[in-house]
């Protein structure tokens, strides 16, 4: 979290990372600031709030002047967001000024020597710590920036990317990276510095994404110079061609992030099926499934590691591959996995979702499941990110950029990616009829124009969402394979109406949550025809007799929950298994409009962040 860009070139650098900070905002929103370098000083604003608040007020305090300068967005780990906490940090002289994501653990340890040897801190975070660290090592040692930048990051334990200059330098950026991603852009005798290429895509499609624990010298009319943070041995710079652009990563007219992404589904999983599915020919091909196919069929169980909704697709995921190819599977919580000494063997397929490809507990459950000898196979959708490139194999969703920090398509892409690695792996062993092997690719194909007439009905799921904007908690009941879509609607509507809302499996209800229903309280009741209908309208009658208010999720044309239910919502007929593909769109619908409603900030929910790279 936290997004950091720079630039240094032969344009006015205070527009480009103005611009850059706001297509980062997305990562961290706390608080926010700049530093350029005008010709003979440093000029530095920041402040507590949005990158809007920055730019209301740093016109006003600084001249913007410069073609050198770096700039932040914040999710505070060490210290409470405000001005003082913002990056970027000075050294203790005024000749260093530096912006970071991530965490210094040990920066306490470091910060008491420093204080020691005479240095004082202004903030509470551990950045200033590191700035004061890099200037000593600079003093000590009587060395430039670049050497004492490797110097003291190899004192460091942690995770970051970082950008430095030095005001006596100012011809030069010093980043490095580990753990979190940092991305340089190159121009025509100009560089960009970012967390991800958005902040650069309309001045160059020609990124170096740095690899951990490397950092780079990027000089002003040259080139960049790589080196490895441990021993500063070079490397060669290695460029790609970026895919992305410009339309992808802005809002086309719609109001939010969130809602443009909920409506791309239908072409997002189009996308994640195009050229894999190809139902004529009866086959799915997916070149990391192909190459590795022997690991897959050998594997005594598929271990899923993921956070969050990735999770709640991972969930989805154990009913398919359990179902369809006959293969166990748990599903873990990675940050819970990491840390519990699990039972990991050479025998073990493990599966990490991800859509950033950047978090940082998935990323540590990843780097334990190989070390214990495991084969990792990824889902992410950002391509080139640090899970995708930790990971021995994997397949991408092409759900596209997301932004809103509430994650729709990745989810809905990511069960299709699952889908279709069930499917292979089910062929492969023999496990499901080809009856009923082909059925399932024609129905996958026809998910895209499902998920389009769902779409349609959401003006209705407006009028469900203005009768039951000011509740306090929400149910969502679901079973099968759409228990994790009873969970992931009710972490939609937690993540950004700050409404309380549990998912519970919907035979559960009876052993707890049932005493919470009264009168005033909304439960969301997945009941698709297919699946455990007759057991699902039993337990909506349980509901209807404690006087709840029942919204169903139901098969076009039913009529049994059209006659208990408060409201229904239908979605068109489809496989038990690939339900979770229409019947998650409705949740999202009505969380969006419930959080629009209530004048909450869709795109940037309080506390959130989109990619968690710290734990
Ligand atoms: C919820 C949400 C988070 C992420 C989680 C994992 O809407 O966005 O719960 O799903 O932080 O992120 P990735 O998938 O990037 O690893």
């Amino acid at each position: 979290m936290c997004g950091i860009v720079g630039y240094i070139g032969h344009r006015e650098a205070y527009p480009i990372i103005l611009k850059g900070l706001k297509r980062l905002e997305y990562r961290g929103y706390d608080s926010a600031g700049i530093a350029l370098y005008d010709g003979s000083d440093i000029k530095l604003s920041k402040t507590k709030g949005k990158v809007a608040d920055l730019e209301a007020r740093l016109e006003k305090e600084i001249t913007t002047n410069g073609t050198l300068g770096i700039g932040h967005t914040r999710w505070a780990t060490h210290g409470v967001p405000n001005d003082i906490n913002s990056h970027p940090h000075y050294s203790n002289s005024g000749n260093l000024v530096i912006i970071h994501n991530g965490i210094i653990e040990n920066y306490e340890s470091l910060k008491k020597e420093l204080i020691k040897r005479g240095y004082t801190f202004k903030s509470d975070t551990d950045t200033e710590v590191l700035v004061n660290l890099i200037e000593d090592v600079m003093k000590k040692e009587n060395t430039k920036l670049g050497k004492a930048v490797q110097i003291a990051l190899n004192q460091v334990v942690g995770a970051y990317a970082i950008a430095v200059f030095d005001k006596n330098k100012p011809n030069e950026i010093v980043v490095a990276r580990l753990g979190s991603p940092l991305a340089i852009g190159i121009g025509d005798d100009e560089f960009f510095i970012a967390s991800d290429a958005s902040p650069f895509l309309e001045y160059t499609k020609n990124a170096i994404y740095l690899e951990d624990e490397e950092m780079a010298i990027v000089r002003r009319d040259k080139e960049v110079k790589i080196r490895k943070i441990k021993d500063d041995s070079p490397v060669a710079p290695y460029m790609q061609e970026l895919q992305l652009n410009l339309e992808q990563i802005e809002k086309g007219g719609y109001d939010h992030f969130m809602l443009k992404e909920i409506y791309e589904q239908p072409r997002a999983i189009l996308d994640t099926f195009r050229g894999r599915l190809r139902t004529n020919e009866a086959i799915i091909k997916m070149s990391g499934v192909e190459d590795n196919m022997k690991k897959f069929l050998n594997a005594d169980r598929i271990i899923v590691v993921a956070c969050g909704t990735s999770w709640h697709a991972g969930l989805v995921s154990e009913y398919i591959f359990e179902d369809l190819a006959r293969i166990p599977v748990e599903v873990e919580y990675a940050s819970e996995f990491r840390y519990r000494n699990p039972v990991i063997t050479e025998k073990d397929l493990v599966i990490a979702i991800s859509q950033s490809g950047e978090t940082a507990d998935t990323l540590a459950a990843i780097k334990l499941a190989k070390s214990k000898g495991a084969f990792v196979f990824g889902v992410c959708n950002v391509v080139g990110s640090s899970i995708a490139r930790e990971t021995d194999a994997g397949a991408y969703t092409h759900a596209g950029p997301e932004i809103g920090v509430a994650s729709t398509k990745a989810f809905t892409t990511q069960i299709t990616v699952l889908t279709l690695i069930a499917l292979r792996l089910a062929r492969a062993k023999g496990t499901i009829s080809s009856s009923d092997y082909r059925h399932h690719l024609i129905e996958l194909e026809l998910i895209p124009s499902k998920v389009e007439k769902v779409l349609k009905s959401d003006d209705y799921v407006k009028t469900i969402a203005n009768i039951y904007k000011d509740v306090k908690n929400f149910l969502y009941l679901g079973r099968g394979y759409n228990f994790p879509v009873a969970l992931e609607g009710a972490l939609k509507l937690k993540e950004i109406s700050y409404i309380h809302a549990e998912g519970y499996p919907a035979a559960e209800m009876k052993h707890g949550p049932i005493a919470l229903i009264d009168e005033n309280m909304p439960i969301v009741v997945i009941a698709t025809k297919k699946g455990h209908y007759d057991k699902v309208v039993s337990n909506i009658q349980e509901i209807k007799s404690r006087k709840g208010k029942i919204i169903g999720i139901v098969t076009e044309g039913d009529q049994q929950v059209k006659e208990l239910a408060d409201h229904v919502i239908e979605v068109p007929e489809t496989l038990e298994s690939l339900s979770p593909l229409v019947t998650t769109i409705p949740l999202q619908l009505l969380s969006y409009h419930i959080a629009v409603m209530l004048n909450k900030n869709v795109d940037q929910p309080r506390n959130l962040a989109k990619s968690v790279t710290v734990e």
